[in-house]
C-alpha cells in the first residue's frame, strides 16, 4: 500500500511512539522554557499553539517527512490547478476557486471558470441587497423579513453555522431560519412563527432531488400557495443549485436560480450560491469578508512550507494520534456562543470526507482513516462531557477555540471564558499527581485516612493533548479562516490515507432501503424481504399508527 520509503517511515514513527509514550508533556514544558513559543504559529490575526501535543521536534520532522513521501505539496498543487482529484466523481474540486480574489484565471478542462463564479457572485450582491433595502418585495409589496433556508447536510450546515456564528452583523429587520430535518416538526415550527407575505424561501440542495429538501419545499410552497396563491411563488422562492432542469420541474423560474456547479462539493459549499443566506443576513460586503478570509487561508496553505503550514500541522498531528496512539475521535470546542454549531458542521466535513475505507488505488485500507469528531460550546462541556476528558479510561485531543475580544463584553463574563479555556489546557496538559492531591487534602485539614481514601479519585493523569486557536474576534474575515482551516486540514489527511476526501458513496445504501421501506410504511407494499428485526419493527409501527 505504501512505498518502501514511506513505510521506512511509518515504522519509524511507530518506534517514535513507543519511545514517546514514556515521556511527559509536564517535563517537556518544564525542561524547554520556549516550547510554547517553538510550537505556536501565527496567522494575521489568528494564533494556533499546538505545544501542548504529545509531539517534539524528532516527531515532527518524520510526520513532515511522511507528508512529502506522500506527494501532499504536489497534490495541493493539483487541487488549485483544477485538477479532477475527485477521481470516482471524475470531478474537480474547487471550493478555492469560489473565494479566490486574485484576477486570475483557473482552469477545468481548458476553461477558466472565474467569469462564472464572478457572475454568480454579482447575482448574490444584487439580490441580497435587493431583499435587505426592501427593493426585493413578497407578493403583496411587503419587505421580506424572514428568510427560510431549506436545506440539509451541506446545504444547511454551513449557511446555518456561519449565520449563527455572525449574528453581529445580522440586519436588525431579518430573521433567518433553517428547515433541514425531513421531520414535519422541524417545517410546522418554523412556518407557525412566519407570515407568507414577508417570507422568502431559498431551497438549497446541489442536486435538486434531496428527498428532505423537496418535501419540506413542497410543504413550504403549499403553506405559501394557500395563503397567496400560484402567482406568489416567484416572489416568494429562489433555488440554489447545481440543476435546473430540476429547479424548473419544481416550479422556481431560472431567473430566480443561483447556480453552482460539480466542482463544488456539498460540505465544501458555503462560499457558493449555497450562501445566499448569508449574504443576506449580513450584507454583501461582510459576505466578501468571509470569503477574503478563506482566501487568505487558502494562500497560506498553497504557499507556504509544510513546516509552517497550519492546516498541515494540524492534520499531522490528528495522523500522529489516529495512526500512532490509536486515538480515533478528537473534540473541537469552542469558547464563543455564537460558534456553537461549529463542531455540526465540523462533523459533515471531517466525517464525510475522511471516513473511507478505500484508498485511491482501489484498495482496502490496512490503517485507520477519518476519526469520530464532537464537541460543542464551553464552558456548557465542561459540565457535561469532560469528566471523562480529564478522568475517563479515553485520550481525546482537543482544539479549543476563542476570540480574544467578544462581541458582547458585558462585565466580566469574557475575562472568566478565557480564563477557563485556558485552565482547561492546563488542567489536561498538566494533571495533578496522587501525591499533589493528597498535599492539597492535607492543606485543607483532612485527615490522614481522608487522604488515603481520596486522593486517587482526585488525581488526573494529565498528558492529555490540546491545541489551541484565538483569534482577534470572530468576524467574518476571522470565520472565514477558520473553515477553510479545518477544510485544508481534512484534505490534507485526505491525502496521507491515500483515500478521496470528496466522494460520499457511504450515505447510499441507507438512502435506498428507505425508499423501499417507504411503500410498505405507507401501505402500498406489502411482503418485501428484510431481516427479522426490520420486518418486525415495520410491523409493529404499522399496528400502532393505525
Ligand atoms: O446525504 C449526503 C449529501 O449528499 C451531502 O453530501 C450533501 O451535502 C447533502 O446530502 C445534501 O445534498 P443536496 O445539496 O444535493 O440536497
Amino acid at each position: 500500500m505504501f512505498t518502501k520509503k514511506e513505510d521506512k517511515t511509518w515504522r519509524h514513527l511507530q518506534h517514535l511512539q513507543d519511545k514517546f509514550a514514556k515521556i511527559r508533556l509536564r517535563d517537556l514544558f518544564a525542561g524547554d522554557p520556549l516550547r510554547a513559543e517553538k510550537y505556536s504559529l501565527q496567522l494575521e490575526n489568528m494564533h494556533v499553539d499546538y505545544s501542548k501535543n504529545l509531539i517534539n521536534d524528532e516527531i515532527m520532522r518524520h510526520l513532515f517527512a511522511l507528508a512529502r513521501e506522500r506527494g501532499l505539496e504536489d497534490k495541493i498543487k493539483a487541487m488549485f490547478d483544477g485538477k479532477k482529484i475527485n477521481q470516482t466523481e471524475n470531478r474537480a474540486v474547487l471550493h478555492i476557486a469560489l473565494r479566490h480574489r486574485q484576477k486570475t484565471p483557473i482552469y477545468v478542462d481548458g476553461r477558466d471558470v472565474m467569469p462564472q463564479i464572478n457572475t454568480v457572485l454579482e447575482k448574490i450582491r444584487d439580490f441580497s441587497e435587493a431583499v435587505r433595502l426592501g427593493r426585493f418585495t413578497g407578493y403583496t409589496g411587503k419587505k421580506l423579513t424572514d428568510i427560510v433556508n431549506i436545506g440539509i447536510g451541506g446545504s444547511d450546515l454551513g449557511p446555518f453555522m456561519a449565520c449563527e456564528a455572525l449574528k453581529p452583523y445580522w440586519a436588525k429587520d431579518i430573521h433567518c431560519h433553517f428547515i433541514s430535518n425531513i421531520d414535519g416538526t422541524a417545517c410546522a415550527e418554523v412556518l407557525n412563527k412566519l407570515n407568507p407575505e414577508t417570507t422568502l424561501f431559498i431551497v438549497a440542495s446541489k442536486t435538486f432531488t434531496t428527498i428532505e429538501t423537496l418535501t419540506n419545499a413542497k410543504t413550504c410552497r403549499h403553506w405559501l400557495t394557500e395563503a397567496l396563491g400560484e402567482h406568489a411563488v416567484a416572489k416568494h422562492f429562489v433555488a440554489l443549485s447545481t440543476n435546473k432542469a430540476e429547479v424548473e420541474k419544481f416550479g422556481i423560474n431560472a431567473e430566480n436560480m443561483f447556480e453552482f456547479w460539480d466542482f463544488v462539493g456539498g460540505r465544501y459549499s458555503m462560499w457558493s450560491a449555497i450562501g445566499l443566506i448569508i449574504a443576506i443576513a449580513i450584507g454583501y460586503k461582510n459576505f466578501e469578508r468571509l470569503l477574503e478570509g478563506a482566501n487568505a487561508m487558502d494562500e497560506h496553505f498553497a504557499n507556504t512550507p509544510l513546516e509552517q503550514n497550519i492546516p498541515v500541522v494540524l492534520a499531522l498531528i490528528g495522523i500522529w494520534y489516529n495512526n500512532f496512539y490509536n486515538i480515533h475521535r478528537y473534540a473541537v470546542i469552542p469558547y464563543d456562543q455564537y460558534l456553537q454549531y461549529l463542531p455540526a458542521y465540523l462533523q459533515q466535513l471531517d466525517m464525510e470526507s475522511n471516513g473511507k475505507s478505500v484508498t485511491l488505488d482501489n484498495k482496502f485500507v490496512n490503517y485507520a482513516t477519518g476519526p469520530v469528531l464532537f464537541g460543542g460550546a464551553g464552558t456548557n462541556v465542561q459540565h457535561s462531557f469532560f469528566q471523562l476528558l480529564h478522568q475517563g479510561t479515553e485520550i481525546v485531543p482537543i482544539d479549543f477555540i476563542i476570540p480574544a475580544i467578544s462581541h458582547n463584553e458585558i462585565g466580566n463574563h469574557h475575562q472568566i471564558l478565557l480564563s477557563n479555556i485556558l485552565a482547561q489546557g492546563e488542567a489536561l496538559m498538566h494533571g495533578k499527581t496522587e501525591e499533589e492531591a493528597a498535599l492539597e487534602l492535607e492543606k485543607a485539614g483532612k485527615s490522614k485516612t481522608e487522604i488515603a481514601r481520596l486522593k486517587k479519585y482526585k488525581s488526573f493523569s494529565g498528558n492529555r493533548p490540546s491545541t489551541t486557536i484565538i483569534f482577534k474576534k470572530i468576524d467574518p474575515y476571522a470565520l472565514g479562516q477558520l473553515v477553510a482551516m479545518y477544510e485544508h486540514k481534512v484534505f490534507t489527511q485526505g491525502i496521507i490515507w491515500n483515500i478521496n476526501s470528496f466522494d460520499q458513496f457511504g450515505v447510499e445504501l441507507g438512502k435506498q432501503l428507505a425508499l423501499n421501506i417507504l411503500p410498505e410504511i405507507e401501505g402500498t407494499a406489502f411482503g418485501v424481504e428484510h431481516d427479522s428485526s426490520t420486518a418486525a419493527l415495520i410491523n409493529y409501527i404499522k399496528k400502532i399508527r393505525k
